[in-house]
């Protein structure tokens, strides 16, 4: 029911708006955006998911940031349009796109969510992970995509130069 495909530059400013729809003003004031000054999102990793009449109805970005000294992605901001939520479409870009990432040889993804929804992928609480301040501690979640990838991973979540 859903075209899913790698966002494109002619997306960008239609995903920005699906985002500025679905998550409350000053998104951008959040800690994690700090992270995604001046960084491009991973090509081939964000996804567009359009509905069969070609309208956005739900978009997942990845950054690339360190963790420490390691590379890891940072998972969002992922949305779904109100009218399309609850209908399997949140997880299908999560999965489709951690799938991608598995098959470009990313090795670990992290994020700052909610636990009880990002659980159902496997994403775990990170301990000894920082992330910029303001952020509770609990909703930094880790996914390896390789076994062990977040074994001795500690230390600053910061931008990827
Ligand atoms: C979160 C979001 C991307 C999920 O997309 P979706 O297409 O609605 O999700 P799915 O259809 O794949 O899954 C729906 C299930 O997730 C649950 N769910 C959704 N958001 C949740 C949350 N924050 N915490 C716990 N469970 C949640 C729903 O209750 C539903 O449960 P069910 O399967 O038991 O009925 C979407 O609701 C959204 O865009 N929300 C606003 C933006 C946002 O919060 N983004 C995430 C930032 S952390």
């Amino acid at each position: 029911m859903f075209d899913l495909r790698p966002e494109t530059a002619e997306d960008w400013w239609e995903v920005e708006a699906l985002y500025d729809l679905c998550f409350a003003p000053g998104r951008e004031a959040l800690s994690s955006y700090r992270l995604r000054d001046g960084v491009a999102p991973v090509a081939g990793l964000s996804l567009v998911a359009r509905d069969p009449g070609g309208i956005l109805a739900g978009a997942i970005r990845f950054w690339p940031v360190r963790v420490g000294r390691a590379e890891a992605l940072l998972l969002g901001p992922v949305a779904v349009h109100p009218t399309h939520q609850g209908e399997g479409l949140g997880r299908l870009l999560i999965q489709d796109s951690l799938e991608r990432a598995r098959a470009k040889g990313w090795e670990r993804v992290m994020l700052v969510g909610d636990a009880p929804y990002y659980g159902r992928f496997g994403f775990e609480r990170l301990s000894g992970v920082e992330m910029p301040p303001p952020t509770n501690p609990e909703r930094v979640l880790g996914l390896e995509l390789q076994p062990g990838a977040w074994d001795h991973v500690t230390g600053k979540v910061t931008r990827h130069a």
